[in-house]
C-alpha cells in the first residue's frame, strides 16, 4: 500500500465528474477520421454510448434473455429488469413507475396514443400544434385530424427569434380544442419553451397537453409534475441510451384510454399501451443511461443525482453555446438561427454558410473529424418558414470539449475563407 503525504482528489468524489471524466466511458470517442479526433456534434440525432449501457443491454442477452411472466429464473429475472428499468425511468422523468410505457420509438407511441385518444373525440374537435415542432408531434395529429374529421391548428413560430408566437399559440384555443401538442425544446434550433405555460394553458381551455421531450430530456432535466404535462414522449438514444422510446401518461388517463390492444394482454397501465414483447434489451440499456447519468454527480436519490449531474452539464452547454454562436457570428457569410445565448436554449445551434449547401458544409467539416447533421432534421415546418434549403446543425453533448468548439469555430471559418 502506498501512503501520500498529501491527499490527492479523486475525480469519484468531487460533485460532478469532469468532462474529460466523462469521455473515458465512450468508446467512440476513440475514433479517428482522416488523421483527426472525432468530435462528436452529432448528438440531437442520436447521442454516442457509454460501455456501461452496452455492457447492459449485452449482459441482459447473454444471461437473462426471456420473455416475461413465467415461473422460470430468466423470465422472472427479465421481469425484474423491466420493472427496475421502469422505476429508473420513473425517476429520470419524476413520474410513478406506472406512468412509463416503454415502445419502439417516440414517434410510434405518439401515434399510438393519438389513435387512443381520437376515439374518445368528436368531428369538429380541435388540436393544437405548433410549427416549431419535430413532425413526429404534428404529423400524428394530423393523420387522427383526417380519420376523424378534426381540426388542426399550428401556432407560429417567429421566424427571428426562433420561439414561439404565443399571442398566435393562445388565440388558437377555445372551447372545441382537446389536446395541445408542443415540443419543450426545439431539435432544429435548440429553443426551450415554457411548458408550464402550454400546460396550464390547455388545462384552463379544458383540453391534455402532450409535451415532446427528445430534445429537451439530453439538456434539462424533465419533471413531468413541475411541467404540468399530461403526456410526455422521449427516447432514450438521444440521451447515451439505445434505440427505444418511451411515453409518459397520467395515471388515470393511461388506464381509461380507448387504446389498441390484443384481449389476452394485460389491461392495466402501463401494459395495456405496451404492444406485443418489448424491446427489453433496449429498456435495460435505457435504465442503464439513465444510471450512466446519475453516477456523474452526487446525491442522496437517483433523483437527486440527475438533477445535479443536469445542472452541470446545463452550466457547461451554456458557456459552450455562447462560445460558439459568437464565434460563428463573427465569421462572415455565416447566418445563426433561432434564440441567442441568454435565453432558454439547448446547446444546438443551427446555421448556414453562404454560397454553400447545408450538405456541403457538413461533409467539408466531416474531413476535419468534425461531424455535424444537416437538413431539416424532420422539423420540416421550421425549415421553410426560414425559407431555407436546410440548416447544418452542431449540438453539445456531456462528452463535447472546448477544444472541439473552437476545432469547429475554425471550420466553418476554413470554409468561408475558402480553405
Ligand atoms: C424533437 C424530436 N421529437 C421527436 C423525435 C422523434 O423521435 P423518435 O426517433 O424516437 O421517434 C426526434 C428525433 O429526432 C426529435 O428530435
Amino acid at each position: 500500500m502506498t501512503h501520500t503525504k498529501y491527499p490527492i482528489p479523486m475525480l469519484d468524489l468531487l460533485p460532478v465528474a469532469t468532462t474529460e471524466a466523462i469521455r473515458t466511458h465512450f468508446p467512440a470517442l476513440e475514433r479517428r477520421y482522416n488523421g483527426h479526433a472525432v468530435a462528436y456534434f452529432d448528438g440531437p440525432g442520436g447521442t454516442q454510448v457509454p460501455r456501461a449501457v452496452a455492457e447492459a443491454m449485452t449482459d441482459y442477452l447473454y444471461q437473462h434473455n426471456a420473455n416475461t411472466h413465467w415461473a422460470y429464473p430468466t423470465s422472472e429475472e427479465t421481469d425484474a429488469a423491466l420493472d427496475a428499468a421502469r422505476h429508473a425511468v420513473a425517476d429520470f422523468l419524476n413520474a410513478a413507475p406506472a406512468e412509463v410505457v416503454f415502445g419502439n420509438t417516440m414517434t410510434t407511441l405518439t401515434f399510438h396514443l393519438a389513435r387512443a385518444l381520437g376515439r374518445r373525440w368528436q368531428a369538429g374537435d380541435e388540436i393544437v400544434v405548433t410549427d416549431l415542432d419535430h413532425h413526429a408531434n404534428i404529423d400524428p395529429w394530423h393523420d387522427l385530424a383526417a380519420e376523424r374529421g378534426l381540426t388542426v391548428r399550428a401556432a407560429r413560430m417567429n421566424t427571428e427569434t426562433g420561439q414561439l408566437d404565443w399571442d398566435h399559440l393562445e388565440s388558437l384555443l377555445g372551447p372545441r380544442t382537446r389536446l395541445v401538442a408542443v415540443g419543450a425544446a426545439s431539435n432544429a434550433l435548440g429553443t426551450i419553451n415554457d411548458v408550464r405555460r402550454v400546460t396550464e394553458r390547455a388545462r384552463a381551455a379544458g383540453a391534455l397537453s402532450f409535451i415532446d421531450a427528445v430534445h429537451y430530456a439530453p439538456h434539462a432535466l424533465v419533471d413531468v409534475q413541475a411541467m404540468g404535462c399530461d403526456f410526455l414522449g422521449c427516447s432514450a438514444y438521444k440521451f447515451y441510451g439505445p434505440h427505444a422510446g418511451m411515453l409518459y401518461g397520467r395515471q388515470d388517463l393511461l388506464d381509461a384510454l380507448d387504446v389498441s390492444k390484443v384481449k389476452p394482454a394485460r389491461n392495466t397501465a402501463p401494459d395495456r399501451l405496451e404492444t406485443g414483447t418489448q424491446n427489453h434489451e433496449g429498456i435495460v440499456g435505457t435504465a442503464a443511461a439513465v444510471d450512466f447519468l446519475a453516477s456523474l454527480a452526487e446525491g442522496t436519490t437517483r433523483r437527486t443525482r440527475l438533477e445535479a449531474t443536469f445542472e452541470a452539464l446545463h452550466a457547461r452547454g451554456t458557456a459552450q453555446v455562447t462560445r460558439l454562436w459568437h464565434g460563428l457570428a463573427a465569421l462572415d457569410g455565416v447566418t445563426l438561427y433561432g434564440p441567442p445565448p441568454g435565453v432558454p436554449r439547448t446547446p444546438t445551434v443551427a446555421f448556414t454558410v453562404r454560397d454553400h449547401t447545408a450538405h456541403a458544409v457538413s461533409r467539408l467539416l466531416a474531413e476535419r473529424g468534425l461531424f455535424l447533421s444537416h437538413g431539416n432534421f424532420y422539423a420540416m415546418t421550421v425549415v421553410e418558414r426560414l425559407g431555407v434549403e436546410g440548416l447544418v446543425r452542431a449540438g453539445g453533448a456531456c462528452y463535447t470539449t472546448d477544444e472541439e468548439i473552437e476545432r469547429l469555430i475554425e471550420g466553418v471559418q476554413a470554409i468561408v475563407e475558402g480553405h
